[in-house]
């Protein structure tokens, strides 16, 4: 007899049947053959072979094979690591395997696992039971497992870096180092400091893979390839980067990238802090000055180099001047270099330092000034002699002799932006014509009353100052309205 359903019955019976096995084998797959469980047989095996006396044999009978965690609310954890890393407190595990094997270090002593946890000074996935997912190098978790050797990063959390003993935090003391050798300050802020040309670097630690373009990289993609390949080639990550390339070795990058991954603004109940970060905390409030030189190289070098040589910067697309060149720091004054530093220069790429902008302290701003000064004796001031500058002839003085490198309008190029309103406001007439006249020794900028070839003469100096004036919008109308400037006499040595 041909029963139609017959067909659908052996089909029913056979799916039935492949759940079943799928569901057991699930079953087993999860309960006997999960990747702890696995461990964990291992790790009693071992623990076998090493309970050769009183000790270890109470440790192999109080050990089962059950998930192990530490719960850590005030970190806002469970860290489920000892569930594979059960040796990880037991000194006798020094000659065994990954993940049996004892910790490095004494640092559990004083970090006990059942307060501390792991994934604090780790981070991976805390509450993982498989090791590809307490590695968390996926999509979805923001601060997967640390490469051992950068682990060190996250011991600022809650220390003082300057108070940890440098052994066992070696390529932060060098990163701390390098970034101010390399004066990473120039161009970025940290605490409060540094120039803006870059991002503030507060929190780079806290960023996640998500927030830093990889486009240009190979994969793995974690924030430390990306700081990696970022300090060896800035251009080539992040495409037309102002950053200058830090010309690093090999070991000075991962020591950077370290010191990248430690700066993290992360919020750990005080009870955690060990006492010197609170000290630091404090005197983050109240830094002591730095001297004038320690200011120049942290803050300064990135772009003015050692200060002697004039330099036209290819990536800025603009010069920079020689501000410890003989020539500037002798006829410019206290209050010009002043104004200069504390105020920048709007538009280029010349920051400013003050108090409220770059963060430098009054003193400090006196201190680095002292030291562009320092080595060069500052010029008497010529008596004065009134001349008349005409504006009109001082436009046309200006585009035959000087707009090739001041660009039109004084708005810069190959050479400063005259035209700026802090240059203009912060320079007196008499430095002006002074530079005119002498020039800058060992820069572009040539000496206009050379004696042996005089380019311009003293009324044509007046007009071509007269000309510079009405390019700042305050006090221009003023000088076209009187259609007058104080120049001083020739005779200043070139
Ligand atoms: C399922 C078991 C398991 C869990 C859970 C686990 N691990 Fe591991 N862990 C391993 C194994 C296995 C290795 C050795 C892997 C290897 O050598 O490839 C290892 C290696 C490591 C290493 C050395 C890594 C390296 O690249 O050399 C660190 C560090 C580590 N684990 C930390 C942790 C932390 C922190 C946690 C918790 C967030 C954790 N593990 C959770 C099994 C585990
Ligand atoms: C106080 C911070 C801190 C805590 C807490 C901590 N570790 Fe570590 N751990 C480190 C540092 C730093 C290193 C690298 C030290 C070294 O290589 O000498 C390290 C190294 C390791 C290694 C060896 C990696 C390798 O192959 O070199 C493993 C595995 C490991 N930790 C697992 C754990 C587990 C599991 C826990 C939690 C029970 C834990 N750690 C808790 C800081 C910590
Ligand atoms: C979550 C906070 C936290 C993290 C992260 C942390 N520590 Fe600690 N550490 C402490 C606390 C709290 C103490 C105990 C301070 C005390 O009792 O004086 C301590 C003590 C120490 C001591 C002993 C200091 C002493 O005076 O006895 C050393 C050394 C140390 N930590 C090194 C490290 C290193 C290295 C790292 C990074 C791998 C690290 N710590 C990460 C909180 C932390
Ligand atoms: C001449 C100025 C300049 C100097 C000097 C400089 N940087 Fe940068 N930096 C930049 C600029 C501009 C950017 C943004 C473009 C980019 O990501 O490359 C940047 C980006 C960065 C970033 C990525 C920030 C983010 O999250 O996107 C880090 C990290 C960084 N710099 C660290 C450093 C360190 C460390 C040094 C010293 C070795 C340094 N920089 C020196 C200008 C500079
Ligand atoms: C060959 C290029 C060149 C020419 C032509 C030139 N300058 Fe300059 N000038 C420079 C450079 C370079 C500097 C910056 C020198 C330094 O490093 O201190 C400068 C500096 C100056 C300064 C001081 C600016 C500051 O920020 O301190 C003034 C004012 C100035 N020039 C005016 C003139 C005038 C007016 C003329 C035309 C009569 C002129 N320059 C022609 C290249 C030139
Ligand atoms: C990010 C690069 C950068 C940094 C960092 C920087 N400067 Fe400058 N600075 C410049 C540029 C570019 C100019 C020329 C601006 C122009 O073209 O008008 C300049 C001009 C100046 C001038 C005017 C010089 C003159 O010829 O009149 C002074 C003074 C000066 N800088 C001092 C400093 C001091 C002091 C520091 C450190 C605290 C510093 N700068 C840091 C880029 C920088």
């Amino acid at each position: 007899m041909n029963d139609p359903s017959r067909i659908y019955r052996w089909l029913l019976l056979v799916a039935s049947l492949v759940t079943i096995i799928y569901l057991v084998s699930a079953a087993v797959h999860e309960n006997y053959l999960a990747q702890w469980k696995t461990v964990q047989r291992e790790y009693l095996t071992i623990l076998q072979q090493k309970a050769t006396d009183d000790r270890g044999r109470e440790l192999l009978a109080k050990f089962r094979v059950e998930m192990k965690q530490a719960s850590i609310p005030a970190l806002g954890t469970v860290d489920r690591c000892v569930t594979c890393h059960n040796g990880i407190d037991d000194p006798r595990m020094t000659d065994v395997p990954q993940p049996h094997r004892t910790h490095p270090g004494h640092i559990l002593d004083k970090h006990p696992v059942d307060r501390f946890g792991c994934t604090v000074c780790h981070h991976g996935q805390g509450a993982a039971l498989t090791f590809n997912e307490a590695k968390a190098e996926d999509v979805f978790w923001d601060y997967p497992l640390l490469p051992p050797n950068m682990t060190e990063a996250t011991c600022v959390t809650c220390h003082d870096a300057e108070k940890l003993p440098p052994d066992q935090i070696p390529l932060l003391v060098v990163g701390m180092k390098l970034y101010q050798e390399k004066s990473c300050g120039s161009c970025h802020k940290l605490g409060g400091r540094g120039g803006t040309l870059g991002p503030a670097l507060d929190n780079e630690g806290a960023k996640s893979k998500h927030q830093l373009i990889m486009t240009n990289l190979k994969p793995p993609h974690t924030t430390w390839s990306w700081q990696n390949a970022h300090f060896r080639d800035p251009g080539g990550v992040v495409p037309g980067s102002l950053m200058r390339n830090p010309t690093v070795t090999r070991p000075e990058t991962l020591a950077l990238t370290v010191y990248m991954l430690s700066q993290w603004k992360r919020d750990v109940p005080e009870s955690y802090l060990a006492p010197d970060k609170i000290e630091q905390k404090y005197r983050a409030l109240h830094p002591t000055p730095l001297t004038g030189e320690q200011v120049y190289r942290q803050y300064c070098t990135a772009c003015h180099g050692n200060g002697a040589y004039t330099r036209w910067d290819k990536k800025f697309n603009r010069f920079i001047p020689a501000i410890r060149g003989v020539s500037l720091v002798s006829t410019a004054s206290r209050d010009y270099l002043q104004a200069n530093i504390e105020q920048g220069r709007p538009g280029t790429q010349m920051p400013a330092w003050g108090p409220h902008a770059g963060g430098l302290l009054p003193e400090e701003i006196t201190g680095v000034i002292e030291y562009l000064r320092s080595g060069a004796t500052a010029a008497a001031p010529a008596p004065a002699l009134t001349l008349h500058g005409d504006a009109g002839n001082g436009l046309s003085l200006f585009l035959r002799n000087c707009a090739g490198c001041h660009g039109m309008n004084g708005r810069g190029g190959m050479a400063p932006e005259i035209g700026n309103p802090v240059f203009q406001q912060a320079a007196p007439d008499e430095f002006i014509i002074r530079t005119i006249r002498n020039g800058r020794v060992g820069t572009a900028m040539p000496a206009f009353q050379r004696p042996d070839a005089p380019a311009l003469g003293d009324q044509d100096i007046a007009d071509v100052l007269a000309y510079l004036r009405t390019l700042d919008s305050h006090r221009g109308q003023k000088a076209i309205a009187q259609n007058t400037v104080t120049a001083a006499p020739s005779g200043g040595k070139p």
